[in-house]
């Protein structure tokens, strides 16, 4: 019996990586908008009107890439039962000092709340950023409104973005190989998701 089992196809694993890469995109491309303290992130774009380019080209690539994900794991990341209302009830054993171990499936709740978090951020993001791309086709009310609202769901998902890059690699050794391989050790799979390692795991050789 091998010691790795699979986790995520191809398919996926090519998905999560062109939405990680336009998001990286987007943030850089973006800084300088953002803010004049970031001005200077415009030179690694050989200027702000071409760093606007890209961050129009990203941004069409990001939302297309993000909703496609989310719909296709949506099941997975919008049904949470007893298990999970456990983990909830103990934030997931992380503020705790003793090892907490949880009947967790495919993702556990703090994985889909991200997933549900990501997909509203991209649908207001990819909202607000026509409007701020069309300017003068919109109400200039509806136009301010959506450049506070950009700009809040930028900071936001970059803030859930971080604590999942930690958990994913520092936080959870190991976690990493099921995006970069495709495959996940059996040992991490019963540590991690015990309900979905028996679901697809136990006699999968
Ligand atoms: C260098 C950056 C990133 C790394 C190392 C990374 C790593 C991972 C890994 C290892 C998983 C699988 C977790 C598991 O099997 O349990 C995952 C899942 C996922 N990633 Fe990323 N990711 C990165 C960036 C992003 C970005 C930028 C987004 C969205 C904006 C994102 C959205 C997701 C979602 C929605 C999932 C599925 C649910 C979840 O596991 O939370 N990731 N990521």
């Amino acid at each position: 019996m091998s010691n790795f089992i699979e986790r995520f196809k191809t398919s996926e694993r090519v998905l999560h990586w062109v939405v990680t890469c336009s998001f990286f995109t987007l943030l850089l491309s973006g800084l300088g908008l953002f803010s004049r303290l970031f001005n200077g992130y415009f030179n690694l774009f050989g200027g702000g009107s071409s760093a606007i380019l890209v961050h129009k080209i990203a941004g069409v690539v990001f939302f297309a890439s993000s909703v496609y994900m989310f719909l296709n794991h949506k099941k997975d990341v919008t049904t949470f039962d007893e298990d999970d209302k456990a983990w909830i009830d103990a934030r997931g054993g992380y503020l705790s000092r003793e090892e907490r171990h949880f009947n967790i499936g495919k993702y556990n709740p703090g994985q889909k709340l991200f997933a549900i978090f990501i997909y509203a951020a991209t649908i207001t993001l990819g909202v607000t950023g026509i409007m701020i791309w069309m300017p003068l086709t919109f109400p200039r009310w509806l136009v301010q409104i959506s450049l506070m609202l950009h700009g809040l769901m930028f900071v936001g998902s970059i803030m859930f973005v971080i604590v999942h890059v930690y958990l994913a690699t520092i936080g959870n050794p190991g976690t990493i190989e099921a995006m970069l391989y495709g495959d996940v050790r059996r040992i991490w799979a019963r540590k991690h998701h015990p309900k979905w390692y028996k679901e697809v795991g136990e006699d999968n050789p």
